[in-house]
């Protein structure tokens, strides 16, 4: 069982080394860690955020835990060169086009939550975000025109076959949860938005217990805060998934908390290959201070458990540990506690 650890920025390694920490503690029989530089660190190293070596080493592994990249250091760098393009780089060479990202109440945290209590506690939903496409990586450039006037664009553009993989990724997922599937867009403004909605429409027809319903992004936006609790599964593109999952973090409480997987369609002999990674970014404002909640990472190697290796006992078993920390009170910056990242690392490992 081969994972490629890629730490990259700010708090990702201190994250990313608690994730580790409680991957050894399960002792898992072959298993096989290599480390890889990737983003910031990895261009002043190697003078690119995702060099060849880093690639191939994700490659060829089962499975990849991703910390985060950014560095404030890169912002003006030439668009390629900067740290986010090796998370986006991933995505599309590995073939990842799915990303879950799920957010669900958690013991005690309905009062730390921006929701009052008893809307909080009611969220349990699936976000299922396209990553391959949408105006993430559809031509974009700058240009002076003749008067002088600057001007930059960004092509949003989804084909259908993009659209139908993502569909049925999330109806299975539906399926699998309470067969209720959301489908977001911004159909009354965005010829990307009709096609998705119509593709939506159409691969419904494979999956008659699931009760497909459309909304706005704008007004899902609304009712995530309103309401998250009549949300079972979201569809969403690549830019809105981004948006609304941030948004859901804080609904249960942080966005350290919020944990994801990247899947595509290869399959290696333990599971589905996929890179797992906190839905949280660098965190360059407290980036070596210590107090980064683990959290989110720690429960992405437990989804990289249940996906990539086929070992839901063991994912489970983070789950519960995580759970267990959180209902004795083990509290994070994030959360309005004073517990640091080994502090929590600490407290998950006490009761795996
Ligand atoms: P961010 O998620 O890094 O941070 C947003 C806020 O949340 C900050 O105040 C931060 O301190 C806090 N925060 C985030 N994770 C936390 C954790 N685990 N514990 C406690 N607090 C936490 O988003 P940003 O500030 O917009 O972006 C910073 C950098 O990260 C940028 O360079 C951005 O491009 C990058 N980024 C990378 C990824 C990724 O690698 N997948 C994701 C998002 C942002
Ligand atoms: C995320 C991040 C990335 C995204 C950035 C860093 C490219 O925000 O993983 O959510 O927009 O997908
Ligand atoms: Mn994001």
């Amino acid at each position: 069982m081969k994972i490629a650890v890629l730490a990259g920025d700010g708090i990702g390694p201190e994250v990313t080394a608690q994730a580790m920490r409680v991957l050894d503690a399960l002792r898992l029989p072959e298993l096989t860690v290599f480390e890889g530089d990737v983003g910031g660190i990895a261009y002043q190293r190697h003078g690119h955020p995702l060099p060849p070596e880093t690639l191939t080493m994700a490659r060829e592994a089962d499975a990849v835990l991703f910390g985060a990249v950014g560095d404030p250091a890169c912002d003006n760098l030439e668009r390629h060169l900067r740290p986010e393009q090796a998370i986006l780089g991933l995505r599309s060479e590995l073939g990842l086009f799915a990303n879950l990202r799920p957010a669900c109440a958690m013991p005690g945290l309905e009062g730390l939550s921006a929701l009052r209590p008893e809307i909080a506690s009611k969220i349990d939903l699936l976000i299922v975000r396209e990553l391959n496409g949408d105006v993430y990586f559809g031509d974009k450039g700058t240009r002076t025109q003749a008067d002088g006037t600057r001007e930059g664009w960004d092509m949003m553009s989804y084909d259908e076959a993009e659209v139908r993989r993502i569909a049925h990724v999330a109806f299975r997922a539906a399926q699998g949860r309470n067969g209720r599937l959301c489908s977001v867009d911004k159909a009354n403004v965005l010829e990307t938005s009709q096609l998705w909605r119509d593709v939506m429409i159409e691969a419904a027809a494979d999956y008659p217990g699931v009760d497909l319903s459309h909304m706005y992004v704008d007004n899902a936006a609304m009712q995530l805060v309103r309401a998250p609790g009549q949300f079972d599964v979201i569809v969403t593109g690549n830019l809105f998934g981004d948006i609304l999952s941030d948004q859901a973090s804080m609904c249960v409480g942080s966005i350290g908390l919020l944990a994801s997987a990247a899947l595509g369609e290869r399959q290696t002999q333990y599971g589905t290959f996929g890179l797992y990674e906190p839905i949280h970014g660098s965190a360059p404002d407290i980036a070596g201070q210590g107090n980064a909640n683990p959290m989110a990472t720690i429960l992405s190697a437990a989804m990289m458990l249940r996906h990539s290796f086929g070992r839901e006992d063991d994912a489970a078993r983070i789950e519960a540990a995580i759970t267990a920390a959180l209902d004795h009170g083990v509290r994070g910056f994030d959360l309005g506690g004073s517990a640091g990242t080994v502090d929590i690392g600490d407290a998950v490992l006490a009761r795996l």
